[in-house]
């Protein structure tokens, strides 16, 4: 896969190359390049931002800089990039970034990542330049650019060779061998520690039973995080729609 970043701060991605699971994919074929958008902006001293329209505080990054980035780079009118590639803007707004996503994601042949700063995108960029709007969240992050690496982690690490063991990704949380329900608990030694034990079962060698006692703590917590959903969705705390 072909990942191209388009950021004001391509430096913090230097640390997320050499993070080992994405160091995997980059060697067995992956690409993760950092375009600058503010080496390519026609405005007098690195201008890349500007303040709102209609007034209100902090910057937006401008559809005239990210128009320059977009061409020089691929050397083609943006408009039509996405008809390409999947171009995908990081915004608080987008769709949510939940495990289906990330697997639709993962079998893209390459991805463009926007990262906002500031107060984020001129819209006509969201409108004309990207096919999606992605969040992490609902809260905001002072940029794009951590989202985009969280989003290239939950990406990469779903391609061949980037987890040690290929069996690593197939029973995590989630997956459909769990039936798209979080992770069992795991234990390791010592089996016991200030008294707090690890669960017999997980002892006792018997494969059959570790499995079912897997399945069930695994769809406990899938069970408890939905109705912890659900208790915060019906105090009206702010939570998702539907
Ligand atoms: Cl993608 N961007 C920003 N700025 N804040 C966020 C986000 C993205 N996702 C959650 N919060």
């Amino acid at each position: 896969m072909e990942i191209d970043v388009f950021t004001l701060f391509p430096d913090w991605f230097e640390w997320f190359r050499e993070q080992r699971h994405v160091a995997n994919a980059l060697a067995a074929g992956s690409s993760l390049s950092c375009v600058n958008v503010r080496d390519h902006t026609p405005l007098s001293g690195g201008q890349v931002d500007d303040t709102p329209f209609g007034g209100g505080a902090g910057m937006v990054l401008r559809v005239d800089v990210l128009d320059a980035a977009l061409r020089a780079h691929y050397g083609v009118d943006p408009v039509d990039l996405r008809l390409r590639r999947r171009v995908i803007a990081l915004a608080p707004g987008g769709r949510l970034l939940e495990e289906r996503l990330v697997r639709e994601l993962a079998e893209e042949p390459a991805l463009t990542l926007l990262c906002g700063r500031y107060e984020g995108f001129d819209e006509r960029i969201v409108e004309h330049f990207a096919s999606d709007v992605v969040s992490i969240g609902r809260y905001v992050l002072s940029g794009g650019e951590l989202a985009a690496m969280v989003l290239c982690d939950a990406v990469m690490r779903k391609l061949p060779g980037a987890l040690g063991h290929e069996s690593s990704a197939v029973e995590e949380s989630f997956s459909a061998a769990l039936e798209g329900e979080p992770e069992y608990p795991h234990y390791t030694r010592p089996a016991e520690y200030r008294g707090w034990r690890v669960p017999g079962v997980l002892l006792s060698g018997h494969h059959g039973q570790i499995e079912q006692w897997r399945r069930e703590r695994s769809r406990e917590r899938g069970e408890s995080a939905r109705s912890a959903r659900l208790s915060f969705q019906r105090e009206g705390s702010g939570g998702e729609k539907g």
